[in-house]
């Protein structure tokens, strides 16, 4: 076990916030372990340690990517976010991920804060107001900013730069940057067209950002983030327009400024600040100590592609506002991989939020659990299906689970659930008692410093301490000739088992709800007697406070008894069962499905060849016939030898299609015969004539079938 380095925070106020989500689509594993996993186990924790927390998201409604999915789909943009709003706060909520507030740029209170936020700046004289000339797409008649142009990164050289952000180095740039830029709507290079738009002189709050970075540095940000964001401001910024030319987003609170829009990355993040007056008046509190009050802890959980938007520009908005707090910490994440490949929303290549609910029903801890050990937290990480189910079966079902069902089922065995009275501790005891007391800072040190690979093995290890101490102890064994000893083993497991409870919560919210139920160490406060064990049961009765827990984080270290003596548990129920083989297979299979569509759909097409005149054409003498007979040809892995009744004779073909099908699926079909073709020998054979073949999509090769047409033999076909 790690020592910690500090101690648990004292009780403080945090915001903390989940980057918002583009409502073009549902969320994926790679969302939720760069993102809401560790944001959640984040707030959990915070919460559980006495904090006062809001935890905030919401759907990011604006900007060019709904713009594209929209048109794509042929359908309005207000469509698309009312989709996937719903979808992605529904998976949300049924994942466990346990916000405050999730909340949508396209509310009211958003606009208002937006366009306010707009306005603050600009009378304060923050923008620069400027007509430049900007990339335009004649035939789409429109302007091209952001995603909707393509081009050359002018600092990494990555041929797929967006306009306002390169996605392979993540700078962010001006679109009239872009070397080579290509309209992504029409494909056309674009003109140079004059219009106005208003700047963020990012170069004006350079020397603030640069003394900022520095102090995140001396906090221990990430290297990531830190070294991302000083290359950066080294390489020297420039003003930025938060201004559009576009129909979709927040008309530009200014008169003389019809058709133009704010730029997405200037009024997502403001949507944070909304979400929480949102989430503020529905609970009648203040929102401003959140945003305004200097102890207030602001902490940006996103992905490494955000960091410039949370780094730099949002900051120095804040900045330049006057009233707000800055960022604490802004824990970026690397991305995750998908069984070797990058996630793609667009080419299908991902594991949807939605469908996994669907297909692991109440099993949302085993992904929780698969994305934290093998968090972005350093460096890309890969999914693996295998590694999925290894680290259900080999660590939650044996260690964890397996750990809990033989407390559970001993302590109902020999004392009817009754927390047993024990004699003497031995030395092992009182270590191993010592060692649970210290697992609550230990966890909690790894979790403040943003290391949540690192506390979730840590509580693992809590378990495997359980799992070992049972097996050492052998109660089993014990109670045929020592009853006092098997009574104080049992009331150590006991404990153990109650702090797993309680420390499991961040990493494991439905487990930890499901032990502590079993461990009778929670009450419903409305009906004390009813224990509420489903997921949605617990996550109602949370939501109206009404479940109350026993034990606090704090409380397992503190408390030297953390199941009383007589205290009754519940009978035995399993916390995890095995995956199978064949469960993981189906997913794996799911993807190569993917995989395969992908390739046929990025085939490059054969060019059609030459033109041939008519009377070429009508050389050609093709009959339908069947195939009456087929045998492999010894010695050659394509080629199947046919006999072929054409309705005129019977003849022999040599088909190369051995690789396709196999001689009994093709004998008795009714097949398209090329039966004027100068017969030829393929490996001492004469072949004559030709079966016609073609390839579907996939690549899949199919007879040019006359079955459907139910013709008889012979007929000739013109
Ligand atoms: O990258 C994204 O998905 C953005 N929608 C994140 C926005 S975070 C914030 F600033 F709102
Ligand atoms: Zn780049």
């Amino acid at each position: 076990m790690n020592q910690p380095k500090k101690p648990a925070s004292s009780a403080s106020r945090y915001t903390i916030t989940a980057a918002l989500p583009y409502t073009n689509g549902p969320i994926h594993i790679g969302h939720l372990a760069g993102v809401y996993v560790p944001a959640d186990i984040y707030a959990r924790y915070l919460r559980l340690t006495g904090n006062d927390v809001a935890f905030i998201c919401g759907s990011d409604e604006h900007g060019v990517p709904i713009t594209i999915k929209a048109k794509k789909e042929g359908v309005s943009p207000q469509d698309i976010v009312d989709k996937y709003h719903a979808i992605i706060k529904k998976s949300f909520e049924d994942f466990g991920i346990s916000l405050d507030n999730y909340s949508r740029t396209s509310a009211k209170i958003h606009h208002e804060t937006a366009s306010g936020f707009f306005t603050t700046l600009y009378n304060k004289g923050e923008f620069i107001e400027e007509v430049t000339e900007q990339l335009y797409d004649e035939e789409a008649n429109q302007f091209l900013a952001d995603r909707f142009v393509i081009g050359t990164c002018p600092k990494c050289g990555n041929e797929e730069s967006y306009g306002d952000q390169c996605e392979k180095c993540g700078t962010s740039h001006n679109a009239t940057d872009l070397i080579n830029p290509k309209s992504a709507i029409t494909g056309n290079v674009p003109t140079l067209k004059q219009t106005k738009h208003w700047f963020l002189p990012l170069d004006k709050h350079e020397a603030f950002l640069r003394e900022w970075i520095l102090k995140g540095h001396k906090k221990d940000w990430k290297p990531n983030v830190y070294g991302q964001v000083k290359s950066w401001i080294d390489d020297g910024l420039r003003p930025r327009a938060v201004t559009r030319d576009l129909d979709w987003g927040i008309p530009v609170p200014l008169p003389d400024a019809e058709g133009k829009v704010l730029y997405v990355w200037f009024d997502a993040p403001i949507g944070y600040i909304s979400a929480t007056k949102e989430w503020a008046a529905r609970e009648g509190k203040d929102w401003e100590p959140y945003w305004k009050d200097k102890d207030t802890k602001l902490v940006h959980f996103i992905g490494k592609d955000n960091i410039v938007f949370h780094c730099i520009i949002f900051p120095a908005m804040l900045k330049a506002e006057g009233s707000y707090i800055l960022p604490d910490n802004v824990p970026a994440n690397e991305f995750l991989n998908l069984e070797g490949n990058k996630l793609s929303t667009s080419k299908n290549w991902a594991v949807w939020l939605p469908e996994y609910l669907e297909d692991f029903p109440n099993q949302q801890d085993v992904l929780r659990y698969a994305l934290t050990a093998n968090a972005p937290e350093t460096k890309d990480n890969d999914f693996t299906w295998k590694d999925f189910q290894a680290r259900n079966n080999n660590e939650l079902v044996a260690i964890f689970g397996n750990f809990i069902n033989r407390v559970v089922v001993l302590t109902n065995k020999y004392y009817n659930g009754l927390v047993p009275e024990p004699s003497e501790f031995s030395q092992i005891d009182e270590e191993t008692l010592a060692t649970v007391k210290a697992y609550p800072a230990v966890i909690a040190s790894s979790i403040e410093r943003y290391r949540f690979r690192e506390a979730g093995q840590e509580l693992m290890n809590l378990a495997r301490l359980g799992n070992k101490y049972l097996a050492d102890e052998e109660p089993w064994k014990v109670i045929k000739e020592n009853e006092a000893r098997t009574r104080t083993i049992m009331f150590v497991a006991l404990q153990i088992a109650s702090a797993l409870a309680t420390l499991s919560e961040p990493f494991l919210p439905f487990t930890s709800n499901k032990l502590k139920d079993i461990l009778r160490l929670c009450h419903n406060e409305e009906q004390s007697d009813v224990v509420i064990s489903s997921n949605k049961e617990i996550a109602t009765a949370q939501k109206n406070k009404s479940r109350k827990d026993t034990l606090s984080w704090n409380d397992i270290s503190l408390k030297d008894t953390l199941l009383p003596v007589g205290h009754q548990i519940g009978k035995a129920e399993l916390l995890f069962s095995k995956i199978e083989d064949e469960t993981v297979q189906a997913q794996i299979d799911k993807l190569l499905a993917t995989k395969k569509a992908n390739e046929a759909a990025n085939k490059a097409v054969e060019p059609q060849k030459e033109t041939i005149s008519f009377e070429d054409f009508t050389k050609l003498d093709l009959r339908v016939g069947t195939i009456l007979e087929a045998e492999k040809m010894p010695k050659a892995k394509k080629l199947l030898v046919l006999k072929v009744d054409t309705g005129i004779d019977v003849r022999t073909i040599v088909s190369g299609i051995a690789e396709s099908f196999t001689p009994e699926e093709v004998v008795g079909k009714k097949v398209t015969v090329l039966v004027n073709l100068a017969p030829r020998a393929l490996r001492g054979v004469e072949s004559q004539g030709m079966i016609l073949m073609t390839e579907t999509a996939d690549g899949k090769l199919v007879f040019v079938n006359p079955d459907d047409a139910k013709v008889n033999n012979g007929l000739h076909i013109s």
